[in-house]
């Protein structure tokens, strides 16, 4: 279990709720009565859930579980998640209405109506048909928040491809393993993208990655940076040229509720990302569902917005699938949030009147640091709604959200999710909670999650433990692309005789029994609100040839989170390190996995805590990373290693 997160640490000092403001409660979109609705009948609750979309063929079956772990949802219905994102509100008279207010980091924009996104979306289906995309393939996207990834995952949808985005901060190898695992036929990536002001190029690194990659037909390029890219005449294409000469009409076709819908790779506790499955029917209602709720969204009134990246699933199930199904107006914007300025984001939410803005802790903490003078220059009026996601918020970062950027008026909803879900699981409902700050609370009318100790038995209020999910949910994954033993392994052997889902999170009841999340209890570190397997860092480590061994652990962060913090023993050859050892080391990680994963401190050490059947014992070195007293070493092979590891880190050796 995480020690003294910084939730659990603060949960002892800030207890203050913040109940619901009655005329918000008045408009709410959530009410207090679906708790007791849900749990009266929870088929029937989903069944009236999924009626918010449009199905072709209505489904005869709300959950089949009898082949648990691997669930079907709404099952024989037939539906097209494109159609119900774009198509359904244009033909019900809502063409005109934008659906993305696109900002570029350079201070360019783009309004995208749904008229015009349907255009787009039907140029690019045509254009993937036309390269012989059919059903079940898989495209992979690399690309930056422009509005063509939007268009790219639709069109994907529309024809029953599978779409797999992957990150644009990751590497070359690290595409390249995704885009391997996943066969995919097709990549979609731009030339270049802007990051801090400059032009940073992504074809470049498309290219390395694809090198003598068997699967891929044809590469797809957006222009976006202008600048000069290397071309494959027989494999590449400009995305303009490409959908430019198709047609604006596309008739959707109407898949299976358990058409594959999209792979998004995910770190787990193995080096090997794995690509987490998703499916359409299940998958599109519970992500409008949560987005209408959690958010209190009101379509043609609301402006959204959510800063994740679309190559993450927040991105995915909270830019494109949940926001576009309810027919959001949402902000769109490609940069980091200090270019030009660190008022960037106010100044954008100004201008466009967001009204529910959708945000990571780590952000929240970053904006802390840069002054509370900065958000105070902007009219920030227009905000009623504010959530958090990625991570345990602590309740600082929390009150001074609501204080700093809610004006003090506005619910703050802090969701509990993950990849794996799909939609958000564990969330206060703005207008019905009275709200906790650092306490994602309660999981929302339709879920079920409990807090249970080593055996599989729930705890008592006031104790702690391990988070499962002990119901199907309509948006849970179904699988994990082609390993079905790593899904059952990972996710369900954990309390297998009870049959729950194991989520790999900490967390508490309070007194109230509201659950507290602690962090994660395996070998994931979550920096930044990014997952990142401490077993990925440390194989990046060791394939540098002067490395011999490596250790790696998330340290607590007071911004990112947590750090990461490797362990590494040198070759004999190489064994003095140094100062510039440690950076060649750092920016060899960086190429290997992305800038994300690059560690924030390396120490050189003689020998690594091993127990006696030869596992690294994390906890320790997790102890020396975050300066504590060095815990129980009994069970240690040679419990004299960890006296050889701090006196060598206080010789500075
Ligand atoms: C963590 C992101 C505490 C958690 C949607 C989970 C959180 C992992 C919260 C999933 C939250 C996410 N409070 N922890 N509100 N939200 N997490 O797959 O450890 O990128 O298991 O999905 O992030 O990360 P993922």
């Amino acid at each position: 279990m995480t020690e003294q997160s910084p939730a659990l640490q603060n949960l002892l000092t800030e207890n203050r709720t913040f109940p619901p403001d009655a005329d918000f409660s008045a408009q709410a979109n959530a009410k207090a009565d679906m708790y007791d609705k849900a749990d009266s009948d929870r088929e029937a609750f989903w069944a009236e859930q999924a009626e918010r979309l449009h199905w072709d063929t209505k489904w005869t079956q709300v959950v089949d579980w009898s082949n648990a772990p691997f669930a079907k949802w709404f099952v024989g219905g037939k539906l097209n998640v494109a159609y119900n994102c774009v198509d359904r509100h244009v033909e019900a008279g809502f063409g005109d209405q934008v659906a993305i207010h696109w900002v570029g980091e350079p201070g360019d924009t783009r309004d995208i109506t749904y008229a015009e996104l349907k255009d787009e979306v039907c140029r690019a289906a045509n254009a993937l048909l036309s390269l012989g995309v059919r059903p079940h393939d898989r495209v992979a996207i690399q690309l930056q928040m422009i509005p063509e990834a939007i268009f790219a995952m639709l069109a994907c949808a529309r024809i029953g491809a599978m779409h797999s985005v992957v990150f644009g901060g990751f590497s070359p190898t690290a595409l390249r393993s995704r885009v391997d695992d996943a066969e995919a036929k097709i990549v979609i990536t731009s030339d270049g993208q802007y990051r801090r002001g400059k032009a940073a190029p992504m074809k470049a690194n498309v290219d390395e990655a694809l090198e003598g990659a068997e699967s891929v037909e044809k590469v797809i390029v957006v222009r976006r940076t202008g600048d000069d890219v290397p071309w494959k005449e027989d494999r590449d294409l400009w995305w303009h040229e490409l959908t430019g000469a198709q047609s604006t009409e596309h008739k959707p076709e109407a898949f299976d509720s358990e058409h594959p819908l999209y792979i998004l790779y995910t770190s787990g506790t193995t080096g090997k990302p794995k690509g987490i499955l998703h499916t359409s029917g299940g998958y599109l209602t519970q992500v409008a569902y949560t987005h209408q709720n959690v958010f209190d969204h009101k379509p043609g009134e609301d402006v959204y917005w959510c800063t994740a990246d679309i190559g993450w699933v927040t991105g995915h199930s909270y830019i494109v699938y949940g926001p576009l199904a309810n027919r959001a107006t949402q902000v769109v914007y490609e940069g980091t949030p200090n270019t030009p300025h660190e008022g960037r984001h106010w100044e954008i939410i100004q201008q466009h009147k967001v009204s529910i803005y959708y945000t990571a802790p780590t952000l929240i903490r970053t904006f802390m640091k840069w002054g509370d003078e900065i958000p105070a220059k902007y009219d920030l009026s227009s905000l009623r709604v504010l959530g958090s996601v990625g991570e345990p918020i602590n309740p600082e970062a929390w009150v001074w959200y609501r204080e700093h950027i809610g004006g003090g008026r506005t619910p703050v909803v802090d969701t509990w999710w993950q990849t794996e879900t799909g939609g958000i699981m564990i969330s206060p409902l703005p207008g019905v909670t009275a709200t906790k700050p650092g306490s994602a609370q309660r999981p929302l009318p339709g879920i079920s999650a409990k807090v249970v100790d080593d055996s599989g038995n729930e705890v008592p209020h006031g104790g702690g433990g391990y988070l499962v999910l002990d119901k199907p949910w309509p948006s849970m994954l179904r699988g994990v692309w082609g390993d079905d033993e790593r899904f059952k392994e990972t996710y369900w052997s954990r309390f297998s005789s009870q049959g729950y889902y194991f989520a790999g999170d900490g967390a508490k009841y309070d007194n109230d029994g509201d659950i507290w999340l602690l962090g994660r209890v395996d070998d994931v570190m979550n920096v930044s609100g990014h997952r990142i397997s401490t077993t990925e860092v440390e194989s990046a480590l060791v394939s540098h040839p002067t490395v011999a061994e490596a250790a790696v652990v998330g340290a607590s962060d007071p911004t990112t989170g947590q750090g990461i913090v490797a362990f590494v023993i040198l070759r004999g050859s190489a064994a003095d390190g140094g100062e510039q050892a440690v950076q060649e080391l750092r920016n060899h990680v960086a190429k290997e996995i992305g800038p994300i994963a690059k560690p924030r401190q390396i120490m050189m050490v003689p020998e690594l805590p091993k127990t006696r059947s030869g596992k690294i014992m994390r906890r320790l070195l997790r102890d020396v990373a975050e300066n504590r007293q060095v815990g129980d070493v009994t069970t240690l092979a040679d419990s004299s290693v960890m006296e050889l590891i701090s006196a060598g880190l206080k010789s500075g050796k």
